[in-house]
């Protein structure tokens, strides 16, 4: 089988996927679009074989090139996804796919019309932590489960008070961050919600130039009476991390910042079964990888265009919950939020 050719635009994340199409036996990298010249002129040396292009035209144009990563700021995302499936390229884009329900509708009417392949990097799906949850859900040893709770916390100030994050025309800390924990528990579950009400605030950059909510909290309802908060913390004074707390009939989950807690009893006297596996640079590939796999017909693509759909669409209504104080339902067929 031929090898795929990748090209890259965004060399910050981005840099991973190179480093990927570089390695990987199964892909070339041969374009990267990075609109940073100093930046260029560090990873020439770094990227020996692939060409760095003067626009992002000569990466659409190019009829050899097949595959393409997006990983530019989030406001270009949805131009650059339509652009890549007009010149029918496969697509894997950072998240957020896109920044707003117009955007994700003109996406999803181009994915159709051009039976496109587009894959997201939510990338918690490909940690062994979380994966190692996710089989214990699946193996029943939490019994039924009836509450989750799961919170972003970003505390990375620095980024949306200095960086392009604060600077775009519009930044979501739900869109750009929760998403990971939408999509984690929708995995978990099986399943989306019926109904969401959303609260957020901006005091800690109240002061500063980020000018959108730092903090998002929701509480997500399911047919099944399952409930779920997930927060997206941005402000909080506490190292990068994810937590992530599972109540079930059987069992519960406490995932915090130094690894899980699992419960079986309600006994202090019985100590919970504790893991820690690491999510190493190499596995925070994964997703890109079954991506490419699939597309040479190896293995299942681990995170679908319809689910990437469906955690923006969750997003996008907790967004509107705040905004409106309305509890909010979601047509996931039809792309409506109201
Ligand atoms: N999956 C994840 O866990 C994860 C982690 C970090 C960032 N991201 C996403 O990746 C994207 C980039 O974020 P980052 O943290 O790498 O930012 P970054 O600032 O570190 O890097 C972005 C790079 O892209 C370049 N760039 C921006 N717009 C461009 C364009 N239109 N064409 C070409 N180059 C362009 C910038 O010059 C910069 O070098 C964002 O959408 C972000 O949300 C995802």
């Amino acid at each position: 089988m031929k090898k795929i050719n990748c090209a890259v635009i965004g060399m910050g994340v981005g840099e991973r996927h190179a480093s990927f199409y570089q390695k990987f036996k199964k892909t070339n990298l041969c374009k990267i679009y990075e609109t940073n010249k100093d930046k260029v002129r560090k990873l020439k040396k770094k990227f020996p074989e692939a060409e760095f292009v003067k626009s992002e035209q000569e990466i659409y144009k190019d009829k050899t090139i097949q595959l393409v990563s997006i990983a530019s700021y989030d406001n270009f995302h949805c131009n650059q996804i339509i652009q890549c499936i007009k010149n029918n390229k496969y697509i894997f884009v950072e998240k957020p796919l896109c920044l707003n329900i117009n955007e994700l509708k003109k996406i999803k009417k181009y994915y159709e019309k051009f039976n496109s392949k587009i894959s997201c990097n939510l990338i918690l799906r490909g940690s062994p932590q979380f994966k190692k949850i996710y089989n214990l859900n699946l193996q029943k040893k939490l019994g039924k489960i009836f509450y989750l709770e799961g919170d972003y916390n970003y505390g990375r100030l620095r980024k949306i008070t200095k960086g392009w994050r604060g600077k775009i025309p519009f930044y979501s800390v739900t869109c750009g961050g929760g998403v990971h924990m939408v999509d984690l528990m929708t995995w978990i579950l099986n399943e989306l919600p019926v109904q969401i009400k959303a609260e957020a605030n901006r005091i800690v950059t109240k002061n500063t130039k980020f000018k959108f909510n730092d903090f998002s909290v929701a509480i997500l309802k399911f047919k099944s009476g399952k409930i779920a908060k997930i927060s997206s913390n941005f402000g909080c004074k506490i190292p990068h991390h994810h937590t992530l707390k599972i109540f079930g009939t059987k069992g519960t989950i406490f995932h915090e910042i130094n690894g899980s807690n699992f419960y079986t009893s309600r006994s202090k006297k019985i100590s919970p079964n504790f893991f820690n596996l690491k999510f190493e640079n190499k596995n925070k590939n994964n997703i890109l990888k079954s991506f490419v796999l699939n597309l040479i017909g190896k293995g299942k693509n681990l995170i679908t265009f319809q689910e990437v759909v469906n955690s923006m669409l969750i997003c996008l209504g907790i967004e509107k919950s705040f905004k409106t104080n309305k509890n909010i339902k979601i047509d996931f067929r039809k792309l409506k939020i109201s």
